[in-house]
């Protein structure tokens, strides 16, 4: 593979290649540096060569000054649902640049590469994690979705009814993942899962229980929705908390039954902490919303839930993107881009349907910024594609960002 820098730019940057098995040493030892209190460096390696739930070697890229490594990153090739229709993404990982290249420009230079390699191989859209933000924001990505921690006691949920259609999962890989994928399609946000990630996510959080239908069990066995999570001793022998880490539902009333059976364990857990979507509304259905442990925080309002705030996305090739989500005929579209200059210029999307997607001139004096525009994205406001929208119904009716996996 030839090199990914940019030309020219930046000379004193080292140039960018794949890794190669006699990369995964170095690789390793420097991951377990930059992320310390994460894995080993000896179950980093071991990963590389077996190949982990996000791939192995095949997907690492690094930047070596001789034989010095200085710097690496990983390009996840993801496919996320965006309005229901599957987006090929890069998922940016593992940026991290040795102790003795920091604060040189490698870091920014490493991500460039990686958009380009991303744009090259077909990717539409880029996703990550960010250290810092606004790191990641000069680089023309956007914060994605939000998240509403709430931590309540169980009886603070009212009990709905169809606790008894909730139950243990046995082996939760035979059926978790095929409602899961049958959710794709009215999901906007979620990344479709290999069997390997799945084997990760459950490894991660050991409590699954499945919900059945109102009719009970689908011939397939199939549920209609599922509650993973991990239970903990609360300080103090206040008792056990059940941290919900996903907890998806095809329909309300199955999403109810969840509600009403953690109600329902409120005599066997103290606490349950839930991250809901905004539009989920949970405050609405606690009887008292307020966060456990905590007084009036501005004279009478009282604290109520924590806002969570995760990924990043970046639209990588407008055009690609459009045609893949089909904006409103006539839509028209100025869009800045000062690292990906493909994107940069005015997008018209044809009024008859025959032409689909061009890039017809210089963008306007007010065009947007490609972070702005990817925020739109996020948020379900893109010009052209703003919801509610036909042809995408949402699950639950909720059109929120919602990306469960982190990588
Ligand atoms: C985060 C990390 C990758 C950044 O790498 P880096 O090579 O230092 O990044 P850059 O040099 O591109 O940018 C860092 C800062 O140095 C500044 N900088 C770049 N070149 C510079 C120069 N010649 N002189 C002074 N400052 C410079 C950048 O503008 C940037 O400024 P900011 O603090 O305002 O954002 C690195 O610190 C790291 O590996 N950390 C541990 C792992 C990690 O957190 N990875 C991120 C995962 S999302």
């Amino acid at each position: 593979m030839a090199s990914s820098t940019p030309q020219g730019s930046r000379p004193a940057l080292p140039s960018v290649r794949r890794a190669t098995e006699a990369d995964v040493r170095s690789l390793a030892a420097l991951w377990a540096l930059a992320f310390p209190g994460e894995r080993s460096a000896e179950e980093r390696a071991r990963g590389l060569r077996e190949g982990g739930a996000w791939g192995g070697i095949e997907n690492c890229w690094v930047a070596t000054t001789g034989s010095r490594l200085d710097g690496a990153f990983r390009t996840l090739p993801l496919v996320m649902h965006l309005l229901g229709r599957p987006v090929p993404t890069l998922g940016l990982a593992a940026v991290a640049v040795a102790p003795h290249a920091r604060r040189r420009g490698l870091g920014a230079h490493l991500c460039r590469a990686a958009l380009r390699i991303g744009r090259d191989r077909g990717d539409l859209l880029a996703a990550l994690y960010p250290f810092r933000t606004d790191f990641y924001a000069r680089l023309g990505f956007a914060l994605a979705g939000e998240l509403h921690r709430y931590r309540f006691p169980p009886e603070a949920l009212p009990a709905f009814d169809g606790v008894d259609r909730v139950y243990a999962c046995d082996d939760p890989l035979a059926t978790l993942p095929s409602l899961y994928e049958t959710l794709l399609p009215s999901s906007h946000g979620l990344v479709k899962r290999s069997s390997k990630r799945w084997e990760a996510v459950l490894a991660a959080s050991p409590l699954a229980f499945g919900i059945h239908g109102r009719g009970g069990a689908s011939p397939e066995g199939t549920p209609r929705g599922y509650l993973l999570g991990s239970l903990r001793k609360l300080p103090r022998g206040a008792g056990r908390e059940f941290r919900v880490t996903e907890f998806l539902a095809a329909d309300r009333d199955s999403y109810r039954a969840g509600l009403g059976w953690l109600s329902a364990q409120r005599d066997a857990w103290r606490q349950v902490t839930l991250d809901a979507l905004p539009g989920e509304q949970l405050h609405g259905l606690l009887t008292h919303p307020q966060l456990a442990g905590t007084s009036n925080a501005r004279v009478l309002w009282f604290p109520s839930a924590t806002i969570l705030r995760g990924p990043m996305v970046r639209i990588l090739d407008t055009g690609g993107l459009l045609e893949r989500l089909q904006p409103a005929r006539g839509t028209v579209l100025d869009l800045e881009d000062s690292e990906v200059p493909e994107n940069r210029g005015r997008w018209e999307v044809a009024t008859d349907g025959s032409a689909g997607v061009r890039r017809t001139g210089e963008p306007g004096p007010d065009a947007l910024h490609i972070a702005d525009a990817s925020a739109l994205l996020a948020a379900g406001r893109f010009p052209g594609l703003e919801l509610p929208r036909p042809g995408f119904s949402p699950l639950l009716g909720l059109p929120d960002f919602r990306l469960l996996d982190d990588f």
